[in-house]
């Protein structure tokens, strides 16, 4: 345990020299930048450095970004400052823009975290400059949070992160963009943005030209590859309560919310003024039109979950245009990529005897619109249906009277045939797809979550206009028993039915979003509770 020296420069007029003091002694004090708080030490300094990884818990990869307070400070820490950093520095800087180049000799290793580039910023809040001006060193300096904990953008939750951790924290009061810099790598042709922030993509691209968003700001980064920022690798902003992104409308949303019961621990997070629309518990963060006030709030609204309790916590999706990307970023990390729809489109599979009904019908009590396939086909062969005539046109006239449909004859006319068969498929299956999507789409207009359920699901492709799909898969032997009892049938005609549909439950369980194995047993509620609220 530190004694850490708690420094208010506006009671304090020796707080900035102290800071600074301490830095070039190679020891750890937070600051205030504009962004967030940052956690700073002597940026030549691996002793100092590596004191900032212990005190965080960071892992060692992760580079950190080196702070400065003037412009010509960058030449000495980088092998070569190009036309496009000038032009970015003159436009943003000082500001909430890291920029990435090839690193100096100056810059040790622990600084870079292993990689041959530094990012180098320097930020706008006076209090910080002034520190790094005492310091006379380049400030070395990642958010002064615990790793994997939101950013701290108030001198409260540096304290609650860090005292006792480090040597001295600096109060600056609240950080006016709350969300950390945009980190941009001016190293390949094209530069990429890695994290978005304060700075947009758009207002960088008016000033340097075309630059591409890292494939990993809205998506989990790919598995298996070595991160180009090893930041995103990591797991980050996480509050304790497990968050989940729901889009939709306001509307929407709140019918999600209101579906589910106030347990004591479950929360939403919404937008200011929307409040009013929710049983649960509710803390916002910022006006929903406007990205600077949500990015200004969201760390403390993730933190402040923690206060509530809170253990399952339904978000509000935000825009990402301009900072909302930044936003976005930040929010969809600290839900780890749980994003869902408000008003799901549900596509039901699974092989006769499985128990689907079972579960259409736990969708049908939780509010949801069910759409049966089957049903379907039946409707669309009705008495005196336009789509018998279509039939009559392509298997013959004598398989329909008066407009209805002789099934028996129409089967025994296809399935001699196979070729016939597969042109009976071709035409009733664009038909199904075609009116099962309708309907789904209307229910989801009318603001309530829509389940198709179709035997075929992957194979008629159904599952690509889906926004969940679940499979329902039950051992063959339960199957047989089912199916015998349910349609009273013999053993042999139930397998009969078994085999006519080929999907394995591995190729179930590798292509579906969920699988319910066995509905007999209770534990298909609570996968349906998981995956429908
Ligand atoms: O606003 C901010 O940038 C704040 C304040 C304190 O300045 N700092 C901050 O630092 O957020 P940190 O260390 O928490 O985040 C730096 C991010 C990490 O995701 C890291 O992987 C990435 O920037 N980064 C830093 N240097 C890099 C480099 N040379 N190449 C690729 N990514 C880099
Ligand atoms: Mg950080």
């Amino acid at each position: 345990m530190t004694e850490t020296i708690l420094l208010d420069p506006r009671a304090d007029a020796n707080a900035v020299l102290t800071a600074g003091k301490i830095l070039r002694g190679g020891g750890l004090v937070a600051i205030p930048t504009e962004t967030v708080y940052g956690l700073g030490a002597n940026a030549f300094d691996e002793n100092a450095v590596r004191n900032v990884f212990l005190a965080k818990g960071r892992p060692s990869d992760n580079p950190v970004i080196v702070h400065i307070s003037e412009f010509d400070e960058i030449y000495p820490l980088v092998t070569a400052v190009p036309e496009k950093a000038k032009k970015l520095a003159e436009a943003f800087w000082p500001g909430p823009l890291t920029i990435i180049l090839p690193k100096s000799d100056k810059i040790p290793c622990v600084t870079s975290g292993g990689l041959d580039t530094v990012g180098i910023r320097m930020p706008s809040n006076p209090v910080a400059r002034a520190v790094i001006k005492a310091a006379g060193v380049p400030v070395a300096a990642p958010s002064a949070n615990i790793s994997g904990l939101p950013s701290p953008s108030c001198f409260e939750h540096v304290c609650d992160d860090m005292n006792g951790r480090i040597d001295a924290i600096v109060d600056g009061g609240d950080c006016a963009v709350g969300v950390e810099s945009t980190v941009i790598s001016l190293v390949p042709d094209v530069p990429v943005i890695y994290r978005p922030g304060g700075i947009t993509a758009e207002q960088i691209e008016s000033v340097i030209g075309k630059v591409e968003i890292y494939e990993a700001v809205l998506k989990p980064p790919a598995a298996g590859v070595k991160a180009a920022s090893p930041g995103v690798m990591y797991k980050h902003y996480s509050p304790k309560a497990e968050v989940t992104v729901v889009k939709g409308s306001l509307a929407d949303f709140a019918a999600f919310a209101g579906r589910r019961a106030d347990d004591g621990h479950t929360a939403v997070m919404c937008f200011e003024g929307e409040e009013e629309y929710f049983s649960l518990p509710v803390i916002t963060f910022g006006r929903e039109d406007d990205s600077l006030s949500q990015a200004a709030r969201l760390f403390h609204a993730l933190r402040e979950l923690d206060e509530t309790g809170a253990r399952t916590v339904y978000a509000r999706c935000p825009s990402s245009d301009g900072v909302g990307l930044a936003v976005c970023n930040r929010l969809f990390r600290a839900a780890a990529f749980r994003i869902i729809n408000a008003c799901p489109v549900i596509g039901l599979t699974g092989k006769t005897g499985a128990g689907k009904s079972l579960v259409a019908s736990l969708f049908a009590e939780k509010g949801c619109v069910i759409i049966d396939c089957d049903k379907i086909a039946r409707e669309l062969t009705a008495d005196g249906s336009p789509f018998v005539k279509t039939l009559c046109e392509n298997f013959g006239e004598d398989i329909a009277e008066n407009g209805v449909l002789d099934r028996k004859k129409l089967a025994s006319v296809v399935f001699a045939d196979e070729e016939k068969l597969h042109l009976l498929d071709s035409l009733t299956h664009p038909e199904i797809i075609r009116i099962s999507l309708g309907r789904a789409e209307k229910a989801v207009k009318e603001h309530r979550p829509a389940v198709i359920d179709a035997p075929l699901l992957f194979e008629c492709g159904i599952d690509r206009n889906c926004d969940i799909t679940v499979a329902v898969t039950a051992p063959d032997d339960v199957r047989l028993r089912r199916i015998m009892k349910r349609d009273g049938i013999s053993e042999e005609a139930a397998k009969a039915r078994m085999a006519s549909q080929k999907l394995t439950d591995a190729y179930y369980r590798g292509h579906a979003d969920y699988v319910i194995n066995n509905p007999d047993t209770d534990e298909y509620k609570e996968a349906v509770g998981k995956i429908i609220f």
